[in-house]
């Protein structure tokens, strides 16, 4: 049976299409088995529909408590059941209860370098640091807001005409390569989770660096 991964957005969902694409292109490797969305009015419900996937929306009531939220959450996530839980541009932060309990097969995409810039408008904030180089991350998540594991990271160099929207359109195009290619590396075991000792294996090793792309495409060919 198909490694089955739930996404869960927010928003545009460029990156949910770039898993729906790559999971067209490995059928038997990983199948999206849900996608559950926050916000109703997100264009990555339409690419959930469109790509006959199940989905699911679950809106924050006023008032509710991030913990009351996260049991909704939990409670779908559990009647799903699958081997990965992807945060592809899930807008908010989990409850400690939440991460610990799905934090050995919950990974997030976030665009920085970690441990650089947890949060919001990393791009304005890369830029103003001057920084010359800028990149995106992707993480096995705890309670801390962008913390866990780094698995993987790719990374641009800040040229001196962009600006926050060149730097987000640049930063896609290398999430779009890199998220997708580290669910199939997850999906076929090269890359592990070790809970007991929070360390990622990749192809048996511990890594000691977050991998490249070129990394889990060498391996990729070896198949
Ligand atoms: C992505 O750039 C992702 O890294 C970011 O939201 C964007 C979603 O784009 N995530 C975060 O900032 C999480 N901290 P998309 O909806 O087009 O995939």
């Amino acid at each position: 049976m198909a490694f089955e991964i739930v996404v869960l957005v927010s928003g545009f969902g460029s990156n949910l299409q770039a898993l729906i694409d790559a999971a067209k292109a490995h059928p038997d490797q990983y199948r999206i088995k849900a996608v559950i969305c926050n916000r109703p009015q997100a264009y990555a419900l339409e690419r959930a529909r469109q790509a006959n996937i199940p989905y699911f929306t679950i809106c924050a009531a006023a008032g509710q408590t991030r913990e009351s939220y996260d049991q909704q959450l939990n409670q779908q996530l559990e009647t799903l059941q699958p081997d990965l839980i992807v945060m592809a541009g899930f807008m908010r932060i989990l409850s400690a209860g939440f991460t610990e309990k799905w934090q050995h097969k919950l990974i997030n995409i976030h665009p920085s370098l970690l441990p650089k810039y947890p949060g919001l408008n990393t791009h304005q904030r890369a830029l103003d640091a001057r920084d010359a180089i800028h990149g995106i991350s992707i993480h096995y998540v705890n309670a801390e807001v962008d913390g866990g594991p780094v698995i993987a990271q790719a990374q641009l160099e800040i040229k001196s005409q962009d600006s926050a929207e060149t730097l987000a359109q640049r930063i896609h195009e290398l999430e779009h390569q890199l998220l997708p290619a580290v669910v199939l590396a997850i999906a076929t075991k090269k890359i592990h989770y070790n809970l007991a000792h929070h360390q990622v294996t990749f192809l048996g090793d511990e890594i000691q660096a977050p991998l490249s792309l070129e990394n889990l495409y060498r391996a990729k060919s070896t198949d």
